[in-house]
Formats: C-alpha cells, structure tokens, sequence
C-alpha cells in the first residue's frame, strides 16, 4: 500500500480496489452529490469504475484523488488531495491542479476534511513543487468554501461552468516557498 501522508487522525494513500464498498457508500448518497451535480451513484460498478479511472490517473499523470483513512480504526472515510485537470477547462484554464475532497457523511463535521487538505497542500509544495493550487466549488457549498479558505486559499470569482450548468466558484493559492 503507497502511503502518501500520515497526520495526527488520518492517513492518506493510493486508492485501491478494495475500498470498493467505502467508495459505494460514498458516492451512492444523495447528501454527498448536492453540490456534485445531484448524480449519485447506482451500483458498485460504478464506484469501481471510479477506482480504475484514478489508478489510470496515477499512471498516466503521477496524480490523482488519494484515499483517506481512520488512523485509529483503519476505516475508509473518503478521499482528498489533487487532481491534474489536462483533459478538460474550467474557467479558461487547462494543465491545473485542483485540491479536492469527499467524505463519507457520518464522518463530516470533525475537521477531517480540512486536516486532511491541509497536509496534502504543503506535500504539494514540499514534495511535488507545485507552483500554483486551485479549488472549484459548487457556489453554495458552504462547508467546502469553509474548508478551502482555512486551509489558505484565496476565493477568486465565480463562474459559469457550461457543460453542467453550474455557478461555481474558483480559487487559488500559490506556492509560498
Ligand atoms: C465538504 C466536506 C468534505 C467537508 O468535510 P468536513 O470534514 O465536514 O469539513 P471540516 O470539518 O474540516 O470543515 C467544515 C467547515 O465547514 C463548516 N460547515 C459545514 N457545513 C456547513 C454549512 N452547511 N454551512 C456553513 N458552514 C458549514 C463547518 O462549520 C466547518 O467550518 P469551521 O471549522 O469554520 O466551523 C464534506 O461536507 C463533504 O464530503 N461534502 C460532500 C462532497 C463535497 O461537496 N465535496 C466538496 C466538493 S467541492
């Protein structure tokens, strides 16, 4: 197993085949796609086909979302971290690194998501040397919006995301070192 990051309560590593069933009970929650474009999932297969398209990622790109793990319980909560976007624009940018996250809902409102991002920020700076890190927000998505701004990154503006139709909010933080 390729562990990225450990912090004080997580630890953050490759996705794998077997958070198969974490995966589904993530991504099959309504409450969880909200803000995601109201697309839960149906069936495993789907979160499978998730699982095999971030692998794809981590060969093709050296990047992708990491899974994030109770270090207490060895539970899978969710994932976070980074997205290289060099398939498709968002707000007239293309060949970015996004800063994302997505937690199972029983396990929302600990800090996790923002103790997880914050860790995987500074990896971007020391270890990757990243020069610049982006976030995109559905524009009501509160809790992402809290997170992304205490973790450091400056809100730009808002804009229209087409191909969904989404208001969306754009942000970004460039490396301090
Ligand atoms: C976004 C998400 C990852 C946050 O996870 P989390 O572990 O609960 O986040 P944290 O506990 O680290 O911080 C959440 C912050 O948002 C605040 N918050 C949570 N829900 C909120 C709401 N409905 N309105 C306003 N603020 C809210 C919390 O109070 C906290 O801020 P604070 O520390 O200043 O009080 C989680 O809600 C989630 O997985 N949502 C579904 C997927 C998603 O929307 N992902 C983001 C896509 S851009």
């Amino acid at each position: 197993m390729n562990i990225h990051i450990k912090t004080e309560r997580l630890i953050i590593r490759d996705l794998t085949t077997q958070d198969l069933d974490g995966m589904f009970a993530l991504d099959s929650n309504p409450e969880v796609h909200r803000y995601l474009g109201k697309k839960p999932i149906k069936n495993k297969a789907e979160a499978l086909q998730y699982i095999n398209d971030v692998q794809k990622q981590y060969a093709e790109r050296s990047i992708g979302r990491w899974a994030v793990e109770l270090k207490d319980t060895g539970e899978f909560i969710g994932w976070c971290g980074f997205r290289l976007y060099n398939d498709y624009t968002f707000n007239n940018h293309i060949n970015f690194y996004d800063i994302g996250y997505r937690l199972r809902q029983e396990f929302w409102g600990k800090g996790y998501a923002t103790e997880a991002s914050k860790a995987c920020l500074q990896y971007a700076w020391d270890v990757l040397k990243l020069d610049t890190i982006y976030g995109i927000t559905e524009r009501n998505n509160e809790a992402s919006h809290r997170v992304l701004l205490k973790i450091g990154l400056n809100y730009v503006e808002d804009f229209y995301y087409d191909p969904e139709n989404m208001q969306l909010r754009w942000y970004q933080l460039k490396n301090p070192n």
